[in-house]
């Protein structure tokens, strides 16, 4: 699959591993390091070309691993840095590339920077985070909320300020207007550069700049909060998001990583103004590789219309030199297979995942049509879903791997609980069967492959009764028809001329013939290659 133009980032699949939920490998319930490395032949069989693995540092895991403690050192509970420098070995062997998560907007409170910081006021490192005093009357500085439920801000008895926090209380955001900060981050990269990393996910990078002040946000009349925590939720996020400073610093990152070789910076950026997006692969595609496309992930509906709008929206205000990426799931995220309602319409949104121009991102799992686990309330560990009920933990159970009792993720009661159709949804038996969702992707990856419309090939529209999306892709006169029935009637599809099933959602109709119409079945996708 290489073509000298492309590089590989833009032709692969990127695989997320969220490694508590992997493979655990030493029986404490928690996935680790060394459990990776033992998967690492599946994700060769399932065809993906890189893994992005989330945090796996010293972390008093206050937000599992997003609050780190040390960027240079492996949590215990995953392993040492050893492990790491093996699984990079191990994957390279296997012609996987790996991208590490990066979390520049926020230590953990329990990092030795943010201990320093706090020890006193004139402690070198007071300035690494975002310190301010009390209103006269007492109050906090300004009414920022934090994403993660109540007030942004966390007060210190010993130094009498408060300090601030965009996400939980053990998570202090780091100040990156202090150049010593920009430096100590930066050499994080440089770090795991100089070990041969190929990238990097950095982790809600569009946050890194403070708006100089920062004043009140304007309340939103028209917001329904989740719940009395939800302060971040009433408010219009003028000055505690993006702001244009943070392109000084996606931009430096980005000379940064091009000094190594072929590597990639994929970024985690909410935002729903699309120009206001586009911004972050920079001005002449000079910051961010793949700022990530979470647009299918967040529509409200599914249907042939809203997914067909969202992506030639997408397409339309590309500028030339960006590549375009797609999400569909993630660790934050319910799953997939329960957004869009049913196991045959998880189906096609796989299809859509793996034939649209771009870069797809799959989530562990994902690939087994897992569902959203329900979790019983007391049984909840995510900080999010415990202060403002949204948890998170239903998209983070362990992988399933086997029928056996902990789904051969453990040997003991994981840390969160094995879901119960995993005795039959699990890779060992979906392998074997050809009907299975594993297999559909397994197809439509090999079939992504070999295929150069379908990795690197031009996007266009197509023609399509109400309630199917189709489009084509298209390289060196090799054409693919893909048409998406989110229905469940039957549609005729326009094929113009002569066309031969590729790939069926249902599996069933490979190689199958059309002379210039095909009939799809009610909840059905084809790939058909014409001409
Ligand atoms: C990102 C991560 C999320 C984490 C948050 C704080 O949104 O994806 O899991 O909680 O950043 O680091």
């Amino acid at each position: 699959m290489s073509n000298p133009q492309f590089r590989w980032w833009q032709t692969g699949i990127v695989y997320q591993i969220y490694p508590r939920s992997f493979q655990d490998s030493n029986g404490d319930g928690v996935g680790d390091l060394p459990g990776i490395v033992s998967r690492l032949d599946y994700l060769v069989d399932l065809g993906v070309d890189a893994i992005w693995i989330s945090p796996f540092y010293k972390s008093p895991m206050a937000d599992f691993g997003y609050d780190v403690a040390d960027y240079c050192d492996v949590d215990p509970i995953f392993g040492t840095l050893a492990d790491f420098d093996h699984l990079l070995e191990e994957a390279h062997a296997r012609g996987i590339k790996v991208i590490i998560d990066w979390v520049p907007n926020h230590t953990s409170s329990e990092h030795p920077w943010f201990l320093e910081s706090r020890s006193s006021r004139d402690n070198p490192k007071r300035d690494w985070y975002i310190w301010r005093d009390a209103k006269p009357d007492g109050s906090r500085p300004n009414n920022w909320g934090s994403i993660f439920g109540g007030p942004a801000w966390e007060w210190d008895e010993t130094t009498q300020q408060y300090y601030y926090h965009y996400f939980v209380k053990g998570q202090p955001d780091l100040n990156w207007a202090n150049p010593e900060v920009v430096k100590a981050m930066t050499d994080v990269l440089r770090f795991w550069l100089q070990r041969g990393v190929d990238g990097f996910r950095m982790d809600v990078v569009y946050l890194l700049a403070k708006y100089p002040g920062m004043p009140d946000n304007p309340i939103n009349p028209d917001a329904t909060p989740l719940n009395e925590n939800d302060i971040f939720g009433v408010q219009h996020h003028v000055y505690d998001s993006i702001q244009p400073e943070v392109h000084r610093y996606t931009r430096m990152f980005r000379q940064i990583t091009d000094q190594y070789g072929d590597t990639v910076i994929v970024g985690e950026v909410w935002e729903d103004d699309l120009n206001e997006w586009i911004k972050f692969y920079g001005p002449e595609g000079d910051e961010i590789q793949l700022p990530f496309n979470f647009r299918l992930m967040q529509l409200k509906e599914w249907n042939a219309g809203v997914v067909s709008a969202s992506v030639n929206e997408f397409e339309d205000a590309l500028p030339e030199f960006a590549w375009p990426n797609y999400v569909i799931g993630n660790h934050d995220r319910t799953r997939p297979a329960t957004r869009v309602g049913s196991q045959a319409q998880a189906r096609i949104a796989q299809m859509l995942l793996l034939t649209v121009r771009g870069t797809p991102t799959m989530y562990q799992g994902d690939e087994l049509g897992m569902e959203e686990a329900q979790i019983p309330r007391e049984q909840w560990v995510d900080p999010w879903g415990i202060n403002l009920g949204i948890t998170r933990d239903g998209c983070r159970t362990p992988m399933q791997w086997d029928g056996s009792r902990y789904a051969g993720f453990s040997t003991v009661e994981p840390w969160l609980p094995v879901q119960a159709d995993h005795t039959w949804r699990n890779v060992e038996a979906m392998s074997d069967d050809p009907h299975s969702f594993l297999s559909l992707v397994k197809r439509l990856i090999a079939l992504r492959r070999v295929e150069p419309a379908l990795h690197l090939g031009v996007y266009r529209r197509a023609g399509a009764p109400d309630g199917v999306f189709a489009y084509i892709r298209e390289h060196d006169g090799r054409r693919f028809l893909i048409a998406l029935n989110f229905t469940f009637e039957e549609k005729r599809v326009p094929l113009n001329g002569p066309g031969v099933v590729a790939i069926s959602t249902h599996l069933d109709r490979a190689d199958e013939t059309a002379a210039d119409t095909l009939t799809l079945r009610p909840d059905e996708g084809v790939v058909v290659l014409l001409g």
